[in-house]
């Protein structure tokens, strides 16, 4: 799953690094090669007791239990862990704990327990002072209701975070420049906040986020405010941005649809608890209980099937080639259309299979015959 390295060297910017202490570029030794981010039993409680009920119960723990002692289970026992350059999906219903789990994640909020390793350091030991300078320079974060500075323009609330940094402002200045044009917003530098669509705003946000480089982009239903064709716009615009910068992000949203487009991988959460991790191809092909299998039926298998899932052995003289990679909808039309089965290719462009227009025809009618 890691297909990129952990800084931010591949976003354009020619500038040196920001200052920063020894401590913190310590966070570049890894525990594991490609692991970003860990969690492992994280639980937030909130209510009177939360620590000691917990300590009292550490087996097994329902929500019977919890709600006759008043507390909150917001968060509930959840494990995941995210590689470097992968998007990191966490879907679930209004309510779901979907948010406090990232606030979790950077600390925003303290789990009541569990532990979680960034760059394979401890974050939950961390010193406030290090753990402020890791926020600043190594997480970038865009929420749904995220408020820009309405006093400054787009050139200044891009810029804002690296002034917290202490950066100089000509410097601040070109590199805010660099990723205004990078989301798009190349001559609205100057525009206030309060002169531009929801949308724009957004990608200022954006921006904002990515302007100090961050290791890991934390994004909490950033588009779920948005009309639905500028959704899709931004989602098309983010899987551009991601196209080239390959950050590790953790993208919440609570549309199933959204979290399909975008994601490597998908954590589902119901009341708390994370019911199943997998790409979108296997929580649709082996949903982990009727809750996700809720989630997935009507998704169109063409849409998250790939075409390695479905080929069969190698043929003589195919009709053309695809990537094993590809969903199966990417290369429907072209393989129905052909006389021959197509030639399908790993990686490396090895024949590992072939795919033919029965093996298409039957995912694209198979889905509706068991909706
Ligand atoms: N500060 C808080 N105090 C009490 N309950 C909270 C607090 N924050 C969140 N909750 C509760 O925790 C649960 C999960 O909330 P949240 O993480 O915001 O869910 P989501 O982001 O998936 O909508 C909800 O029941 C919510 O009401
Ligand atoms: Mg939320």
């Amino acid at each position: 799953m890691a297909r990129a390295a952990p800084s931010g060297t591949r976003i354009p910017f020619k500038s040196a690094e920001p200052a920063m202490s020894a401590e913190s570029q310590a966070l570049g030794a890894m525990s594991e090669p490609g692991l970003m981010l860990e969690c492992e039993g994280v639980w937030k409680l909130f209510g009177e007791g939360a620590e000691r009920f917990l300590d009292a119960r550490s087996a097994s723990v329902s929500l019977d239990d919890l709600h006759a002692c008043g507390l909150i289970a917001a968060v509930r026992d959840a494990s995941l862990r995210v590689h470097e350059g992968e998007i990191f999906v966490i879907m679930g219903l209004s309510g779901s704990g979907k948010s406090t789990l990232v606030r979790c994640m950077s600390r925003l909020i303290e789990p009541t327990a569990g532990r979680i390793l960034f760059g394979g350091e401890d974050l939950l030991a961390m010193p406030e002072k290090k753990l402020i300078e890791l926020r600043r320079h190594k997480m970038g974060m865009v929420f749904q209701h995220f408020a820009l500075l309405p006093h400054l323009n787009v050139l200044g609330n891009v810029a804002f975070p690296l002034e917290v940094q202490g950066m100089a402002r000509a410097e601040r200045e070109r590199r805010a420049m660099e990723v205004i044009k990078l989301v798009g917003l190349g001559g609205r530098e100057r525009y206030y906040p309060r002169e531009l669509s929801g949308g724009q705003q957004q990608r200022v946000g954006i921006a904002r986020s990515l302007a100090v480089e961050p290791w890991i982009w934390f994004l909490d239903e950033p588009f779920s405010a948005l009309d639905p064709l500028i959704r899709r716009e931004m989602q098309d615009e983010f899987m551009r941005l991601q196209s080239m910068l390959r950050k590790t992000i953790v993208f919440i949203t609570h549309d199933f649809d959204e979290a399909i487009r975008l994601a490597d991988r998908i954590a589902i959460m119901k009341d708390g608890a994370i019911i199943q991790i997998g790409t979108p191809e296997e929580l649709v092909t082996c949903p982990a209980d009727g809750y996700v299998a809720d989630f997935t039926r009507d998704i169109p298998r063409a849409k998250v099937l790939s075409v390695r899932s479905i080929m069969g052995s190698p043929v003589g003289s195919p009709a053309g080639e695809v990537p094993a990679d590809a969903r199966v909808q990417e290369v429907a039309m072209d393989v129905a259309a052909a006389g021959a089965p197509f030639a399908v290719l790993d990686e490396n462009g090895r024949v590992v299979g072939s795919i033919g227009r029965d093996d298409v025809l039957e995912v694209l009618i198979g889905h509706e015959t068991h909706a």
